[in-house]
């Protein structure tokens, strides 16, 4: 039966916890329970040992068996930990790596996925603070079940409310199931945008982040996959265990990725690379002269059409492409000119979705059809994709 730790902090969704501790045990887990000092304020640790049977800790000094560090065993035993309800002072404990009770220490010891359902007041969910401590988070790898919108304990109206039971119990199970699917792969992706000089300061660009691009790194690497990133110019980091390599123009970035190509199981072009440069890079900088001006502008390489073309044979390659909602008859044609397997279509023309955006739905296009994913969270959607593409990769 495998491990799992329940950190519970303290938020008045403690009570919930409970319900959540017999779920994950209906799901087969034996389950420990970790409160804050907070959260043992709401609610009793003997409602847990009840619950679980297993001693419920709050304090790095208890040590149930005398002699092991009790934090030490249980980060080394679980195959998650999930922490929830999740205030905004344990979210910021977590991502700053303090180790200041047992719950955040068992943390620091931790190296499986953590799952975060953060639940409190609406104006503290929007506080830049928590939003950086969340950000930080999933850029190392948590999965974070969004909380509700309703109204919240204190009677205010917004999204605080702890996710539901349910959801946070197929968080946990996707978490916990996909630790080896691309074990032994090597994944290479194109990310971000290309930069395109017109002259020393200036260039051609668009709005890429890099976002998607980072949220399938980690993915990859959560899935047991050696990533490799060929990356345009981005404000975000990549996770550290990628090899990545940083680029500015389409022609570096074919040049990057075709160096690492014939190693790669699956390539993923989700780069938004610049379809032209101009002709010429005027040396220095242009000066303003007449009211207008024409730029001469010469086709870049097709990326993804050429690595798709020099992958080693059984590999799967797959394009994204950014359609502004006019249907899916440009994929299936990309399907062909671009030689690849798969087209991921992100429908830019609706508003919070795709490029800079932290959420996105794909459309997945294969010569056998097609699959949508519905709008999600990046990193939700970079597992959903790879988890197809495993499937795929047979
Ligand atoms: C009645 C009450 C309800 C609270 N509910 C929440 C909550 O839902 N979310 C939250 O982030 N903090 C909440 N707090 C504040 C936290 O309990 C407080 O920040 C505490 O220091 C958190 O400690 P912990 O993160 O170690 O559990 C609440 C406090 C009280 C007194």
């Amino acid at each position: 039966m495998p491990d799992l730790v329940l950190g519970v902090s303290g938020s008045v969704a403690c009570y919930r916890a409970a319900d959540l501790a017999r779920e994950l045990m209906r799901e087969g887990f034996s389950v420990r329970v970790c409160l804050t000092d907070s959260a043992a304020r709401f609610v009793s640790p003997a409602l847990f040992e009840a619950l679980t049977g297993q001693p419920c800790l709050s304090d790095v000094f208890e040590e149930p068996e005398r002699g092991r560090m009790a934090h030490i065993d249980w980060a080394r035993s679980a195959a998650a930990l999930v922490v929830a309800p999740a205030t905004a002072n344990t979210l910021s404990r977590l991502a700053h790596g303090l180790g200041d009770d047992m719950l955040t220490t068992i943390a620091l010891a931790f190296e499986g996925p953590l799952v975060l359902a953060p639940a409190m007041n609406p104006a503290m969910y929007d506080h830049e603070t928590t939003r950086e401590a969340l950000d930080r988070l999933t850029e190392r790898g948590a999965w974070v079940v969004e909380p509700a919108e309703g109204e919240v304990a204190c009677g205010e109206q917004g999204q605080g409310k702890l996710a539901s039971i349910p959801e946070i119990v197929a968080a946990v199970l996707e978490a916990t199931a996909h630790g080896s699917s691309l074990a032994g792969r090597h994944v290479l992706l194109t990310s971000g945008p290309t930069q395109e000089p017109i002259d020393d300061v200036r260039f051609l660009s668009n709005r890429s982040s890099g976002k998607m691009g980072a949220a399938l790194a980690r993915a990859a690497l959560q899935m047991g996959a050696r990533v490799t990133v060929v990356s345009g110019p981005v404000a975000l980091g990549y996770p550290p265990q990628a090899e990545v390599v940083r680029v500015r123009t389409a022609l570096e970035m074919l040049e990057a990725a075709l160096s690492h190509v014939a190693q790669a199981d699956l390539i993923v072009g989700v780069a938004a690379v610049a379809d032209y440069r101009p002709a010429q890079r005027a040396p220095g900088k242009l000066r303003r002269q007449a009211d207008t001006m024409a730029l001469d502008l010469v086709a870049n390489p097709d990326v993804i059409a050429t690595l798709a073309g020099r992958a080693k044979p059984g590999a799967l390659c797959v394009a994204f492409a950014a359609e502004p909602g006019e249907g899916l008859g440009p994929a299936y044609a990309k399907l062909k000119a671009k030689g690849v397997r798969a087209v991921a279509v992100n429908d830019v023309s609706q508003p919070g979705l795709g490029m800079e955006a932290d959420e996105n739905a794909l459309t997945l296009v294969t010569e056998s059809g097609e699959v949508a994913s519905g709008r999600m969270s990046k990193s939700r959607l970079a597992r959903w994709l790879l988890e197809r593409l495993a499937g795929e990769l047979g």
